[in-house]
């Protein structure tokens, strides 16, 4: 029966199921992620909007990349053996894609986060087995902030490792060796543009640096940037400036510094898209309401601005941005009507979207 079947099977589906083949536990289902098809906002622009849909990864968003990427290349540079111990600061994503990492091939984890982080963050991390440790909020120049209190005690540890997600270009690397080869595939080759929003930097740089040398330099590569973010300014003045103005309700993105990871893509940056919170919402309740995603505000963010860049470059032009996680985590917040009203958002979301605020 199942021999007819397979010989029934046209080559394609065969090719194609070959491809969803098993895969090798939680670190084998890393990436490989669809490539989205914006349908309503591109017969909206005229042009192809395309979402790489990240929250379907194992640990539900882009940052399980990063995370099997940092682990793999300390193993390969000998830094962490069987057993050992991996650190990070991070109170987010990179948290959780790195404790799924780490339960699947046996480390320990360690997690300094800030003590102002909530107590919902704090327990997904400590029932996916990390050893969370919050400490004193402070700033980056102070000793006791908590990515320092990190390197201090992954250096005081035996067989244990500093990821360092932010100066860590291995982060960045991950994408160039994976995210970019899977969209140069999936759009065989035709867009024009990638666009996203940073955090480490990480996925713009090894993305972008992929697909610019794919490319030999066609595709060009923007940043979207919340409020409070230092980058769009940098990138807007070649450099020079280095200004930020307000603040998000946006969670994982937005930058007060180049970091080592952003710093390999920097340059090849053809501008930027400071998007406010107000658009960011609205797309997420639309993306909603029109696609039926379910996303966090970064990936919203990531489409406003992928609408704005395709509306630029002209009808016909194809963007490609980043889904970079579910709602699942912020939904308390987002799609409540008191968190909207205090956040000074409630307003932007249109009347007939209203409807999906059902929490108080
Ligand atoms: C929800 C979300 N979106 C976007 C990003 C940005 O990704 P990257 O660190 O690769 O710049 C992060 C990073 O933590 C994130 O958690």
């Amino acid at each position: 029966m199942l021999g007819a079947l397979r010989a029934a099977a046209p080559r394609t589906l065969a090719r194609a199921f070959h491809r969803y083949a098993a895969v090798d536990g939680f670190n084998g289902a890393v990436g490989n992620t669809p490539l989205i098809h914006l349908k309503t906002l591109s017969e909206m622009t005229g042009s192809t909007i395309l979402g790489k849909a990240e929250f379907q990864n194992p640990g539900g968003s882009v940052k399980d990349r990063a995370a099997l990427g940092v682990v793999r290349d300390a193993e390969a540079k000998g830094l962490l053996k069987p057993g050992g111990t991996v650190v990070e600061g991070t109170a987010g994503n990179t948290g959780i894609g790195l404790a799924h990492v780490c339960r699947a091939l046996g480390y320990k984890l360690v997690i300094y986060m800030p003590n102002t982080q909530s107590q919902e963050k704090i327990d997904l991390l400590r029932m996916l087995g990390a050893d969370v440790r919050p400490v004193p909020a402070v700033a980056y120049d102070n000793p006791a902030n908590y990515n320092h209190q990190a390197r201090d005690f992954a250096d005081a540890t035996p067989n244990a490792v500093w990821t360092n997600q932010f100066d860590n270009v291995a982060n960045a690397g991950a994408h160039y060796l994976s995210t970019g080869p899977e969209i140069w595939e999936q759009t065989q080759g035709s867009l024009d543009a990638f666009i996203c929003a940073t955090g480490t930097g990480g996925t713009l740089a090894g993305t972008g640096r992929y697909l610019r040398e794919k490319s030999e330099g066609r595709v060009q590569i923007w940043l979207a940037d919340p409020p409070g973010s230092v980058l769009a300014s940098y990138v807007s003045s070649g450099g020079k400036l280095m200004d930020r103005e307000g603040g998000s309700v946006t969670e994982g993105i937005g930058q007060g510094r180049i970091t080592d990871n952003t710093a390999t893509i920097i340059k090849d940056v053809t501008g930027a898209f400071t998007v406010p919170d107000s658009k960011s919402i609205a797309m997420l309740y639309q993306l909603l309401d029109s696609e039926g995603l379910y996303l966090g505000a970064s990936s919203a963010l990531n489409v406003v601005a992928a609408v704005e860049l395709a509306q630029k470059l002209g009808k016909g032009s194809t963007v490609v941005t980043i889904l970079c996680d579910g709602a699942y985590r912020y939904q308390s917040r987002i799609f409540s009507k008191a968190w909207l009203k205090a956040k000074g958002l409630e307003e932007a979301i249109p009347d007939h979207l209203k409807k999906y605020a059902v929490l108080d």
